[in-house]
């Protein structure tokens, strides 16, 4: 991700690094959704996205002198601000909640992190505030509401996914992004970087932008006009944990509206159908938030407003190993089989319907 040290907030040889960034982007032919291309965030150190956010933010917190780092997080930001403040040799607290995928919870824990869990959400945040104000603890996530967005120098880390995203396209960028969206901070960030090519003169155009998201909160402002994304719980709770928050952001409301972008409530059978579909057509297994772009552009072509002839990217956050419950519910338990190839062909027939 350093490579691109000229658009962003640090030099290379100062950041607190684990090789995040450069992940592959393929093409997804097996879908049946057009001409779509999977940006593989799952190759990131912490097998997330959110890497790029904790380098970007890590990197800061150590020219600061931060003395400890804090993060309220479900998951992924949480695990990816437990690494790199391992690398950067930084104590972190990670408020996290009783609902947590138990992978994403062990991975905080690897790398070193006191993990904290709250019972009742809201109290993440009040102690996290607590101790940023009172002991001047550096936060990497947000901590107080309504959110506005994450540590500004982590999502700086994003601009790279659209440089990246540019740059294989021979900077000519696809026609739209469609993202996993919670606090929009992706959102965001890669809309900024595909701005900043288009100043600089290297791009002719910014993509549109689509926020799949559980909640209906900025489906709901962008149907409404609002100015502010309201609470919406429509699909709450949801299977995909990393973007359940009931309230979308300011911020990424303005990246829809700017963009002439849309954004698309998703339920879990569609979430459950997609992270199997992927791993089975394509070979990549993701996390349940991280299929929900799919199922967007899925009913985003059936309408018509993403055209038969027009590229997406579809940002593929995070590996599905954090959080297999999808596939544990969605798939059969192996047979046990014995004996000789009769009895094998018959366990794989009727478990799998093979027939040879
Ligand atoms: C796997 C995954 N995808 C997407 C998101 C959405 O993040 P944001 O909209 O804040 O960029 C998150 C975390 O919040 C996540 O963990």
């Amino acid at each position: 991700m350093w490579r691109w040290e000229e658009f962003l907030h640090a030099r290379a040889q100062d950041a607190v690094t684990l090789g995040e960034g450069n992940t592959p982007l393929l093409p997804a032919p097996s879908l049946g959704l057009g001409d779509v291309w999977i940006k593989d965030e799952s190759r990131n150190p912490t097998w997330s996205f959110k890497d790029r956010l904790a380098s970007g933010a890590l990197t800061m917190a150590r020219h600061f002198g931060a003395k400890v780092i804090a993060s309220s997080s479900s998951g992924n930001a949480g695990a990816a601000a437990a690494a790199y403040a391992a690398k950067a040799g930084i104590p972190c607290v990670v408020f996290t909640f009783m609902g947590s995928a138990g992978p994403l919870v062990l991975q905080m824990r690897a790398y070193g992190a006191m993990v904290v869990k709250v019972a009742d959400k809201a109290d993440r945040w009040r102690l996290q505030s607590l101790g940023v104000r009172e002991f001047g603890w550096y936060p990497t996530s947000p901590f107080f509401g309504p959110v506005v967005g994450s540590n500004p120098y982590g999502m700086e880390g994003y601009k790279t996914i659209a440089f990246e995203i540019a740059e294989a396209f021979d900077w000519e960028p696809p026609d739209w992004c469609v993202l996993p969206v919670c606090y929009g901070d992706a959102l965001y960030g890669m809309w900024k970087g595909f701005e900043e090519l288009k100043a600089l003169g290297w791009i002719d155009r910014v993509p549109r932008f689509v926020a799949a998201e559980v909640s209906g909160s900025l489906a709901a402002a962008m149907e409404g006009g609002d100015a502010m994304p309201p609470e919406s719980p429509r699909n709450a709770p949801s299977i995909a944990t990393s973007i359940g928050a009931l309230q979308g952001t300011v911020q990424g409301l303005d990246v829809l509206r700017r963009s002439k972008g849309a954004a698309v409530t998703i339920g879990d059978d569609e979430l459950r159908r997609w992270v199997v579909t992927l791993a089975a057509k394509e070979g990549i297994w993701p996390e349940a938030s991280s299929a929900a772009p799919f199922a967007a552009i899925e009913r985003l072509r059936a309408q018509g407003t993403i055209k038969p002839d027009e590229r997406c990217v579809a940002l593929m956050t995070a590996a599905g190993l954090k959080d297999p419950g999808p596939i544990e519910q969605a798939l059969p338990e192996p047979p046990l089989v014995g004996g000789g190839l009769p009895e094998l062909m018959a366990a794989l027939k009727n478990s799998y319907g093979f027939h040879g």
